[in-house]
């Protein structure tokens, strides 16, 4: 076992989102709904959706691709890759297996961690936990999810929201002090799973003609309880982890928040004493793309110049389950 490291720093980041773009107008002709209700009720104008044949692990090499450029490492030096989703090609092997094969990655550590939507930063804890104990060096982390293949196309209280993407990052240890991901907490409150389930398909109830017809292998979603949820539990996160690592919010250059409902981030804004300009969004344009969503933000705020050295960058998020999860960054 090699010695103890004190940071883990991201060095590269990467993205992908596939070139179908489908707008609100194209939502509404497949769905009672329309341009005007989707985006004042969720902020979202349009969504990407995976081309035929293209799978989460698809998504997610390209991303890692990325990243694995962004941070100018060989491929080979990666000893660990954890994949965030909760849409893998197939329930088993785990979609990080595909990817270490697909990006010829050596033998290494590989597995798929499922939090939903709080996916990326459950990752980025487990993944950073791992470097920190001194058994992994470099780590490939990844969110992806293919929803639209998990939506119904008959529902439209949540077939418009979500879209399809990857994202990734690599986590390097580093033994200068105090950089890096200072710091995460993650949560669930698995009590009432069904505010946000796909019913069938596992092994409580199994594949069958019956789920099938009766529709039981999509998302279901008690919309405005997991609103009230969310607002709550992210805004408790986030000033649990900024008070345990002395920081207030003043202090936070920027907030990358999961990327459900703009609503939900303006509530957030509102509950933390924090201005919007200080959140970076993008669901406008992608949606709730589940486990990549705060890569994908983080990605792009990176690339636009809104992340610099110094930087204390908050990422917050809540899924399914419940799960929740904040983690808090002093960029390198
Ligand atoms: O990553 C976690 C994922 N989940 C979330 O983040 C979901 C959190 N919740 C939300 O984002 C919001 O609750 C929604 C966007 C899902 C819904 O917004 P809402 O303001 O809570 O609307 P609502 O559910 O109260 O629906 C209001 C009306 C209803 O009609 P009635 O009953 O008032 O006549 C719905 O049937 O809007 C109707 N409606 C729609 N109308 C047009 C629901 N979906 C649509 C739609 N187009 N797509």
């Amino acid at each position: 076992m090699s010695q103890f490291l004190p940071s883990v720093i991201i060095t590269g980041t990467g993205a992908y989102a596939p070139a179908n773009v489908v707008t609100n107008d194209d939502m509404a002709k497949i769905v009672d709904t329309s341009d005007d209700w989707i985006r004042s009720r969720s902020g979202i104008s349009e969504r990407r959706f995976a081309g035929d044949g293209e799978s989460t692990s698809d998504m997610a090499v390209a991303a890692a691709a990325q990243a694995i450029d962004a941070a100018g490492i060989d491929r080979s030096e990666i000893d660990l890759v954890i994949v965030a989703t909760m849409t893998p090609d197939m329930p088993f092997p785990s979609t990080a297996c595909i990817v270490q094969s697909k990006l010829g990655l050596g033998n290494i550590t590989a597995f798929d961690l499922q939090a939903a939507c709080s996916g990326f930063i459950y990752a980025l804890n487990t993944g950073s936990n791992m470097l920190r104990s001194g058994a992994y060096k470099k780590a490939l982390i990844i969110g992806a999810d293919k929803m639209s293949s998990v939506l119904d196309f008959e529902d439209r209280t949540t077939c418009v929201l979500f879209g399809d993407g990857a994202s990734a990052v690599i986590l390097e240890a580093s033994d200068s002090a105090g950089v890096g991901i200072l710091d995460s907490i993650t949560g669930s409150d698995g009590s009432n799973p069904e505010l946000l389930y796909q019913p069938a398909g596992g092994s409580s109830l199994p594949a069958s003609t019956e789920s099938v017809t009766a529709r039981q292998h999509y998302i279901k979603m008690n919309g405005k309880e997991i609103f009230k949820l969310a607002v709550r539990v992210m805004g408790q996160v986030s000033c649990d982890i900024l008070e345990r690592n002395d920081y207030n919010t003043a202090q936070v250059d920027l907030v990358i928040p999961h990327q459900a409902n703009m609503r939900i981030i303006d509530s957030l804004a509102k509950r933390i004493h924090l201005p919007l300009e200080k959140f970076h969004n993008n669901l406008d344009r992608f949606g709730n793309t589940s486990g990549a969503s705060i890569g994908l933000a983080l990605d792009e705020a990176f690339r636009a110049g809104r992340i610099r050295t110094g930087d204390l960058v908050l990422l917050v998020a809540f899924g399914a389950g419940l799960t929740w999860g904040s983690t808090l960054i002093k960029w390198q």
